[in-house]
């Protein structure tokens, strides 16, 4: 057994915000191990990244959320009470409502409205002299994933929302004004939420019969837990914020999405005719290359060994998600964007870890990664096959020390014009049938 190999550096958290995604991936390479240790924040941090080391975080039990995030990106992202906050069996319980969510009729049903808004955008995008996509897109998610969660939205509350939504995700990695300005904001949408589940609750917000138990506000507002009660009014209503914001995050991979068909021509030729494995080979690969989280943290919560050392009670360790999302170990060429590394290959369960590894339920894997696939797929039809665009010269740089990571430009396209009549371009969703809870 080899002692694990230590940073020289008193503390690390300037080099963590100035490497940003590279910070783990650069002391693997420089100490020759998938492992090493850190300070961070004055604390002592272990670092890991790589299929095992993902396989190790993610038996369940094993790791505690709380404590382990900085308290902003918690308020920002999660938040206190929210079911990844929670341990053994109140997680599993409430994960379990999160993820009756996640049917696939529901989510065709989610697809379908975002199919609907972009639709309905269109004509505003031709007449428009540019388009920030990154923008644009938010704003179609966010009226969509309200409709679908049973939200009402009325025309000028679209873009006030919108717009708390992006501050909440694009403070998240900050520090300074980006995160106070979404901690300011996240201020007004718990409001408004807790309005709305108040609203359900009292009967003020009623839903059809039969459609309720598919709406996620109907969802967490009637939840019991554990315990026979339903959640505070503050807890029901940050889970229904972690249900809205993250969908209205997937722009970003849908500017990533858009970014892979600018830069792969080929790419968007065979995307026209190409069957629903291949479209989904490409979003997998556009969630394996490009970056999103860099990071999932967790405090051990029952003390194990691994590899000969021993991880006690209390000890921070990070995950690096985008360092094993391109390592070499797993991925050949990891560097280089291939969606046909997917043709024929399930990516293992702690192999492609963008949104978190192991299982949904037993474990603290995003309860959304089925929505992001969905939801991707369903605009790179529309991009390549509803649309024509150009993208004019423009800063498309990835800046990996920011956090979240997004072109600077916010992806600029012009000259919008309808391909085609619309038609059904929802393809069944290929992974969904297969996969089980
Ligand atoms: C936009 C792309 C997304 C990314 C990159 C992403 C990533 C992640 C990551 C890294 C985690 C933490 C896993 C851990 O703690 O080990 C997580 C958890 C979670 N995500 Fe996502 N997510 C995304 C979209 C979504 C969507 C669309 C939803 C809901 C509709 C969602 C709901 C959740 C929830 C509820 C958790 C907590 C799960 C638990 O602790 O059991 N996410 N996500």
């Amino acid at each position: 057994m080899h002692p694990i190999p230590r940073d020289a550096s008193p503390d690390s958290t300037l080099a963590l915000l100035s490497e940003g995604y590279r910070f783990v991936m650069n002391r693997c390479e420089r100490h020759g191990s998938d492992i090493f240790e850190t300070r961070l924040m004055l604390r002592k941090a272990i670092c890991v990244m790589g299929e095992e080391a993902a396989g190790m975080f993610y038996e369940p039990d094993r790791f505690t959320r709380k404590g382990a995030m900085p308290i902003t990106t918690l308020m920002l992202l999660q938040d206190r009470g929210a079911a990844q906050t929670l341990d053994g069996e109140a997680h599993r319980w409430r994960k379990r409502m999160l993820m009756a969510l996640m049917e696939p009729e529901n989510i065709r049903r989610l697809c379908g409205e975002v199919a609907a808004e972009w639709r309905a955008a269109l004509p505003g995008w031709e007449r428009a002299e540019r388009v920030v996509l990154l923008d644009a897109v938010r704003a179609i998610l966010c009226r969509a994933v309200c409709r679908w969660a049973g939200v009402p939205l009325a025309e000028e509350e679209a873009g006030p929302r919108t717009a708390e939504f992006a501050a909440m995700i694009d403070g998240a990695g900050a520090v300074g004004l980006r995160n106070w300005r979404g901690l300011l904001l996240r201020t007004r949408t718990e409001r408004w939420a807790r309005g709305l589940i108040e609203d359900v609750r009292a009967g003020r917000l009623v839903m059809t019969e039969g459609d309720a138990e598919s709406r996620a506000i109907h969802a967490i507002a009637t939840h019991r837990g554990l315990d026979g009660n339903r959640l505070d009014t503050v807890t029901a209503s940050v889970e229904l914020i972690n249900i809205l914001r993250p969908v209205v995050a997937i722009a970003q991979y849908v500017v990533f999405a858009a970014m892979a068909l600018h830069e792969h021509p080929e790419q968007r030729a065979a995307l026209q005719d190409a069957s629903p494995e291949e479209v989904e080979h490409f979003v997998q690969e556009v969630r394996r290359f490009y970056p999103f989280f860099p990071l999932v943290a967790g405090r051990v919560r029952t003390p194990f060994d691994w590899r000969g050392h021993r991880f006690a009670e209390g000890t921070w360790v990070l995950l690096d998600l985008y360092g094993t999302c391109h390592d070499p170990r797993i991925w050949n060429d990891p560097e280089r964007f291939r969606p046909e590394r997917f043709r024929g290959r399930e990516p293992g369960a702690f192999a492609l870890i963008p949104q978190g590894g192991g299982g949904h339920l037993r474990g603290h894997r995003c309860a959304g990664e089925w929505i992001t696939i969905e939801v991707v797929k369903t605009a790179l039809r529309l991009l390549t096959r509803e649309m024509r665009y150009s993208v004019p010269a423009q800063d498309l740089a990835l800046d990996l020390s920011r956090m979240p990571a997004v072109p600077r430009s916010r992806f600029v396209i012009t000259d919008v014009a309808p391909r085609r009549k619309a038609d059904a371009v929802l393809d069944p969703p290929v992974a969904l049938s297969r996969r089980a809870h």
